[in-house]
């Protein structure tokens, strides 16, 4: 117990049941090790504690985390959450030393510390899974630059595109979701470590030494921000809320390409799954998977920016509930990004089949509108020839024809035919950022630049 001496009856077992977070906050015992030896450091510059004594607090705290990391910790003292753990082990073990421990700190500050430490780890985590699944898109893309396939608005046939355009599009969202993550660890690197309970310390404490030991880049400001900070948090989760949108775009295309109606391609056996009454089936539960975990994604940054709205400062106890919030999210936006990785890797694209729906959908109609406005005609004119033209070449049933085309305009040249095409189609958008194969090859060299340079 840390706070006894003004209570004359220790905590009802259900108050303790309600407050207790070390179920949870166990995953932050590294952390908690790693600020509880910079406080150290902190009172031994202040001569608050000898050498002697820092040795005894690390060889200590050394064994507690090897301890935990073996399974082999045991159910504890009734340990409130991770900080009281490491405050009782090391009174336990050193007596007067570990008494001292807490001075010119608290819960506050420490639970910042540790959270930040955890975003800092979680977000290099992230932006290594993320890196992987930008670099299989990339593979894949470079792989499929001259593959035609349909490509849509509002799920209607728009215009040809390449599957490589296709992918990098999804490439370009990723690099931005690293960006985003890159910038919460950064977001995440002050340390909040001698704030104290909210003002600061009377003890001569430097709150430089704990912040270079931990590897911060910088220090807190003002000591009732540092405890009530949690932005740094909602960075993260924000940066995996909108990866988890991201990633349940990409899924459901997937899951489209996949079905035999689409026939597009081909999940790998290892990523489909069968149906236990349906012999025939070949489902992409996974990719459903990663698309559904977006819900709970956004969920949780909702919870996140909810429990801190309104609390007046410094700490409150809501706050508490912020790590099982950030946990979940990390873990499953790596979980869905790993996935991901694998199946974009694994995924057979049915080139035939694609060339084949790509010349469904008269795809060809911007192309014949644009080359009248080549010839002279506003763009709106050539829009309602075209739509004519589509309109006749739907109800003949027939293929677009010479004698069609030329009768519907006269700047059409027989010649004009070619845009019959999708493949052509593709690749003669070469404007800027376009999906003709020349421009795919910029963009993948673009992202495959600024993935080396770290976004
Ligand atoms: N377990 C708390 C948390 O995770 C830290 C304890 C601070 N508690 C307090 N009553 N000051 O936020």
């Amino acid at each position: 117990m840390l706070w006894g001496g003004r209570f004359g009856a220790g905590p009802d077992p259900k108050m303790f049941a309600l407050s207790a977070s070390i179920d949870v906050d166990i995953v932050l015992l590294g952390a908690d090790v790693a600020a509880t030896k910079a406080h150290a450091r902190v009172l031994q510059a202040a001569g608050l504690l000898d050498a002697d004594e820092v040795g005894a607090v690390d060889a200590t705290l050394d064994e507690l985390l090897a301890t935990w990391r073996a399974g082999e910790l045991g159910p504890g003292d009734g340990d409130e959450d991770v900080h009281s753990l490491v405050e009782r082990s090391l009174t336990e073990s050193l007596g007067e030393t570990g008494r001292k421990i807490h001075a010119g700190r608290s819960r506050n500050d420490l639970v910042a510390t540790d959270v930040r430490l955890y975003c800092k780890d979680a977000a290099g985590e992230l932006a290594g899974a993320v890196t992987e699944l930008i670099e299989a898109l990339a593979v894949q893309a470079e792989a499929h630059t001259e593959t035609v396939m349909p490509g849509f608005t509002h799920m209607q046939p728009a215009q040809p595109v390449s599957a490589g355009f296709h992918l990098l599009a999804h490439g370009f969202a990723l690099l931005r979701d690293l960006g985003r993550i890159e910038s919460a660890g950064q977001a995440a690197d002050v340390s909040p470590l001698g704030a104290g309970a909210l003002a600061g310390t009377t003890l001569p404490l430097d709150a430089k030494v704990a912040a270079e030991h931990l590897g911060f880049g910088a220090v807190f400001d003002n000591a009732m921000d540092a405890v009530s900070d949690r932005d740094f948090a909602c960075d993260l989760l924000y940066a995996t809320a909108l990866l988890g949108v991201h990633l349940s775009r990409l899924a459901e295309e997937i899951v489209l390409w996949a079905s035999p109606v689409f026939g597009f391609a081909r999940l790998p056996d290892e990523w489909s799954t069968g149906s236990s009454m349906m012999p025939q089936k070949r489902n992409p539960d996974m990719a459903e998977l990663i698309r559904g975990r977006s819900g709970p994604a956004i969920g949780d940054l909702m919870a996140m920016l909810t429990l801190l709205k309104g609390l007046p400062l410094a700490y409150d106890r809501d706050m508490q509930e912020d790590k099982e919030l950030l946990f979940r999210s990390v873990g499953r936006a790596l979980g869905c990004a790993r996935g991901m990785t694998a199946m974009v890797s694994g995924i057979v694209f049915d080139e035939d089949r694609l060339a084949r729906v790509a010349e469904e959908g008269a795809m060809w109609a911007t192309d014949l509108a644009e080359i009248l406005v080549g010839r002279g005609v506003s763009f709106r004119a050539a829009h309602e020839t075209v739509g004519h033209l589509v309109a006749l070449v739907e109800d003949s049933g027939d293929p677009l024809d010479a004698t069609a085309l030329t009768a519907a305009h006269d700047a059409f040249e027989v010649d004009d035919l070619e845009v019959v095409d999708a493949s052509r189609g593709m690749r003669a958008r070469l404007s800027h950022g376009g999906t003709a194969p020349e421009r795919v090859q910029e963009q993948l060299a673009a992202l495959r630049s600024r993935l080396a340079s770290g976004g």
